[in-house]
């Protein structure tokens, strides 16, 4: 039996991550994201993911020590940022700058330390292309700044308010690993025939780039300033429906409930974003599952994690086409923790497919085609 889109197929065992969808329940590595989202940081969830359990505080110590270290960019790298058009798409940029990253670890076990590295400096490239395309000089990390930090001061220069640092670190976490979504399977696909980290990583980026996956809150954004006031949305979202779009932010292969992390993000966007934007976005969320209930009665579509994230992202000063640049900041984690967890325990990862095209053909000589 063929299963498009390969939905249902259980295509191997992890240790990493469990989505309930049914009960709208997201565990890492044993505990659920909401215990992590109050009560950690995204530097303690990297490490969850990466070793299995959560650090003590020397541990955590030495991970901040490692990822303050790993944090800056060769200038040779930010030479090459400098020669890239300053209308390149951000996640072209950040795919470009891993893979001459990689350059030097040509099929190189994937090794944690080499996660760690990746993961340290993707915020870096990310601010750095933002500031060189502002025609501004991309900043130095600081070592005495935390991740989410460090990002929102490289990109703006500024150290941020601590709302809005903890509103990106609830994001990273977050959006740190979801199971077998198409960015962390295609890592692990790369990883199953030997390859190394850095080419895993650079085609889970190029697996992050569409709107059904990671470039969705971009559009969020943008459909949000369309609709502007609550009383345009119920118009603009049938509209919309109408020409036979899909409404970004909402759906999702697995949840049949609300997503967790769309709850959770809802509650730090209430927090980091101005007043009359966050009901604007709750307006529409609500008129958007009401809507999408009479449009799929059969379906159960929700906001996914990807509304908020727009709102959230927004609020702390990203620019929506840093949207998905960004998700890859978060996500690097999990998907490094896959690559491990797939070399670790091998299997070339090849499926097959059902042919269905013409059969029992002859080749006619070319003169005679
Ligand atoms: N708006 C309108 N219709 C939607 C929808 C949405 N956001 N999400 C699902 N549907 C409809 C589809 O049109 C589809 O109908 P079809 O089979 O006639 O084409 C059907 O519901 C498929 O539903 P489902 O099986 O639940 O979705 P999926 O697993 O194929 O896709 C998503 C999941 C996330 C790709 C999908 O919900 C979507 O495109 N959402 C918008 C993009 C988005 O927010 N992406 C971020 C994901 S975290």
């Amino acid at each position: 039996m063929v299963a498009k889109g390969l939905e249902g197929v259980i295509v191997d065992t992890s240790g990493i991550c469990r989505i309930d969808g049914d009960a709208g329940r997201l565990i890492y590595r044993g505990y659920d994201i909401h215990d992590l989202a109050s009560n950690s940081i995204f530097e303690e969830v990297a490490y969850l993911l990466w070793n299995g359990e959560l650090p003590t505080r020397e541990e955590l110590e030495r991970l901040k020590k490692q990822l303050s270290f790993e944090r800056t960019i060769p200038d040779s790298l930010k030479r090459s940022l400098r020669e890239l058009p300053r209308e390149s798409n951000a996640l072209d940029v950040l795919r470009t700058a891993i893979s001459a990253l990689g350059i030097q670890h040509q099929l190189k076990k994937p090794e944690l330390a080499d996660a760690m590295i990746i993961t340290a400096k993707i915020p870096t490239i990310n601010a750095a292309f933002d500031r060189i395309r502002r025609g501004e000089e991309p900043l130095d990390p600081r070592a005495d700044l935390g991740h989410a930090a460090n990002y929102l001061y490289m990109m703006t220069g500024r150290e941020p308010d601590p709302i809005k640092e903890e509103a990106l670190d609830k994001y990273l976490i977050l959006l740190a690993d979801h199971g077998m979504n198409a960015s962390t399977f295609t890592a692990r696909i790369v990883a199953s025939t030997w390859s190394d980290l850095y080419s895993s990583v650079v085609a889970a980026i190029c697996a992050l780039k569409g709107p059904l996956h990671g470039g969705a809150p971009a559009p969020v954004l943008q459909m949000l300033k369309e609709i502007g006031k609550p009383e345009r949305a119920e118009g603009w979202l049938r509209d919309h429906l109408k020409d036979g779009n899909r409404i970004m932010g909402f759906g999702h292969r697995l949840y049949r409930t609300t997503d967790p992390r769309a709850e959770i993000m809802r509650d730090v966007a209430s927090k980091s974003a101005e007043r009359s934007f966050f009901e604007l976005a709750r307006h529409v969320e609500q008129s958007g599952v009401r809507i999408l209930q009479e449009y799929r009665p059969e379906r159960k579509l929700y906001t996914n994690v990807e509304f908020y994230s727009a709102v959230v992202m927004d609020s702390v000063g990203l620019p929506s086409d840093m949207f998905t640049a960004t998700f890859a900041a978060s996500r690097i984690a999990g998907w490094t923790a896959n690559v491990l967890e797939q070399v670790a325990n091998n299997r070339l990862i090849r499926p097959e497919i059902e042919y269905t095209g013409p059969v029992d053909r002859k080749v006619v000589p070319i003169e005679n085609r």
